[in-house]
């Protein structure tokens, strides 16, 4: 196949609608320009705008920051280690990415520890009685990525999610008819809240999960290929899945779903004042960051978990370990997967 462009060898591939195949240099151009033509579109953010970027160590989120620093844009990066995997490996490797790229491209990386921070580490949530630990995971990420943009001033909290996640979740929201999240899923979520409550963006909500994994590649930008130990079976990666399938059988399907969730989404969303009013009620005592009850999502499984452990309660440790043991064989498979020929 033809470069599209400059008619030399095509290497890379949009997805369907957007018609392109390209050789290596015309790719490698056309996907910040690509993005900057969605962060005008959504109108993310202005030029002098402070950035933070989250990076997780996987592709997406470290390829919208290189991109963000391609175009030119003051983007620091966070990183927030979890203690996951054995021996930790899967965070090490994760925050050792994230720190090679911070230094190729000559910028901070911001990095918050919560077993530093806290004498926490993700795997002490297995057990708890009605949450999966992701829950709790994602709670900490996004208390830590919202105090740490506050706390460094930045304008803009800025995500990899891609559309594939997008639409993976948005299936998850509609499958549970869950109209609080589908009132907030938006690429662009404004400030609330006097600025506590930081604008979050996503730059790369019209790109696939392969698109951003080829750029990475062709960027040779160093990533963390496996999935997080405890992600085995989640919905959203089941939900990932059958998306493939009917994007195969019908391509363009994920861009149609989210385009037009998109379109019609403020059917889900209540007045901007009623949100901001379920937003500004409190200030979370221990942390001074706004929240619905006293105490915010975070601090509170902080609290739980620390007088947990200070009561010497590690009831079911063995299963516990047990259960540890089988996703951290699971995501070995996965990364043999992952890194096997037929990997992209
Ligand atoms: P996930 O929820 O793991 O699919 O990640 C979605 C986005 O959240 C990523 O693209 C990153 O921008 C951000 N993120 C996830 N994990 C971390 C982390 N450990 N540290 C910083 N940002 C993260
Ligand atoms: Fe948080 Fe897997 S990334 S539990
Ligand atoms: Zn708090």
């Amino acid at each position: 196949m033809k470069c599209k462009i400059c008619g030399g060898k095509a290497v890379a591939e949009a997805s369907p609608e957007k018609c392109l195949a390209l050789c290596a240099p015309c790719y490698v151009d056309w996907f910040p320009r690509f993005i900057a033509e969605t962060i005008r579109k959504f109108r993310m953010f202005a030029a002098q705008d402070r950035l933070l970027v989250a990076v997780s160590g996987g592709k997406d989120s470290l390829a919208v920051w290189e991109v963000l620093c391609r175009l030119g844009y003051a983007a620091e990066g966070l990183h927030v280690n979890l203690s996951i995997g054995a021996e930790h490996g899967y965070s090490s490797a994760s925050q050792r990415h994230c720190e090679e790229l911070a230094a190729r491209l000559g910028k901070a990386l911001h990095v918050v520890d919560l077993k530093q921070r806290h004498q926490l580490e993700i795997g002490d949530f297995l057990d708890m009685k009605d949450r999966p630990v992701c829950s709790c995971c994602g709670t900490f990420k996004r208390h830590f990525m919202n105090a740490v943009a506050v706390e460094r001033g930045a304008d803009v909290l800025v995500t990899g999610h891609n559309m594939d996640d997008e639409c993976a979740t948005l299936l998850g929201n509609v499958l549970r008819w869950d109209l609080h999240y589908l009132s907030r899923q938006a690429p662009v979520l404004p400030a609330r809240t006097a600025g506590q409550l930081v604008r979050k963006v996503k730059p790369l909500c019209h790109l696939t999960e392969r698109e951003t994994t080829q750029y990475a590649i062709l960027r040779g930008i160093p990533y963390v290929r496996a999935e997080c130990p405890f992600s085995t079976g989640a919905t959203t990666i089941s939900g990932k899945h059958a998306l493939d399938l009917l994007e195969n059988r019908s391509p363009g399907t994920k861009r149609r779903f989210y385009d037009g969730y998109l379109k019609n989404s403020a059917v889900f969303r209540p007045p901007e004042a009623e949100l901001e009013q379920a937003a500004a009620e409190l200030s979370c005592v221990d942390c001074g960051m706004p929240s619905a009850h006293e105490v915010c999502g975070s601090c509170r499984l902080v609290r739980f978990m620390t007088e947990r452990k200070a009561q010497g309660q590690t009831t079911g440790g063995r299963r516990r370990r047990r259960r540890a043991a089988a996703a951290v064989a699971a995501a070995a498979m996965q990364a043999a997967l992952d890194t096997g020929p037929g990997a992209p």
